[in-house]
């Protein structure tokens, strides 16, 4: 199998989850995909910076120019298939977009969440929230999830997930800084190489890999 995907990468902010994807990529780690193109929601995103010292394209589609996020997603939409998006990644993407992006996009689009699903997930569980929210808890253990995006915010099905322990003098940022180096930027390039691949299969709202035959 040899016809590459063009992956767009979604960012917001600093981009270390799309300069892990821009590090696999150079190892001949992403599979038949190649980051074609990345979109910023903010203009000062780091992300672009990295796009750009990496000869990536970026655009930008800025969040707050937008007082309706249907309007939003209908431009962020319109950029996708310009882009000839096959596989779509939300790396750090800060806005929840409207149904219309997951209808264009159905089992092309994944995200990394900074929690293990369906812990400490949903509407307002977001960046470091979620690490103070699971530190508030108290639970032990923590991580990450890479997964489908479908309507339902951080509910579409889980492709990948690790475990990472929380330490009794954790603070939010230890903690994401540790589930970041530790998951999300394991298991973020490899769930998008098995989806450019080819080799996940869903039924009935679970992710299995493909046998080989
Ligand atoms: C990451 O921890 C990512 O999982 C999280 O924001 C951080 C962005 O870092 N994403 C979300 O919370 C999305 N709901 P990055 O910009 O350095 O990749």
């Amino acid at each position: 199998m040899n016809n590459t995907k063009n992956i767009v990468v979604l960012a917001s902010g600093g981009g270390t989850n799309l300069q892990a994807l821009i590090d696999a990529q150079k190892r001949g780690e992403l599979g038949n995909g190649k980051i074609t193109c990345v979109i910023a929601s903010k203009a000062d995103a780091y992300a672009l910076t990295r796009a750009k010292e990496n000869g990536i394209k970026t655009r930008t589609l800025i969040r707050k120019d937008y007082s309706d996020v249907v309007k939003y997603s209908e431009d962020m939409r319109d950029a996708l298939i310009e882009e000839k998006a096959d596989v779509i990644v939300y790396a750090g993407f800060m806005t929840i977009l409207d149904k219309c992006v997951c209808d264009a996009f159905e089992n092309k689009m994944v995200n990394v969440h900074p929690a293990l699903i369906p812990s400490f997930c949903g509407k307002g569980y977001y960046g470091l929230h979620v690490h103070e929210e699971a530190l508030k808890k108290g639970v032990k253990v923590s991580g990450a999830t890479v997964h489908f995006v479908t309507a339902e915010c951080d509910g579409g099905p889980i492709i990948l997930q690790k475990a990472v322990e929380v330490l009794d003098d954790d603070t939010p940022e230890t903690l994401q800084k540790r589930i970041m180096e530790q998951a999300e930027w394991k298991i973020l390039p490899k769930a998008v190489a098995l989806l450019c691949d080819e080799k996940i299969e869903i039924r009935n709202g679970k992710t299995f890999l493909k046998q080989e035959v």
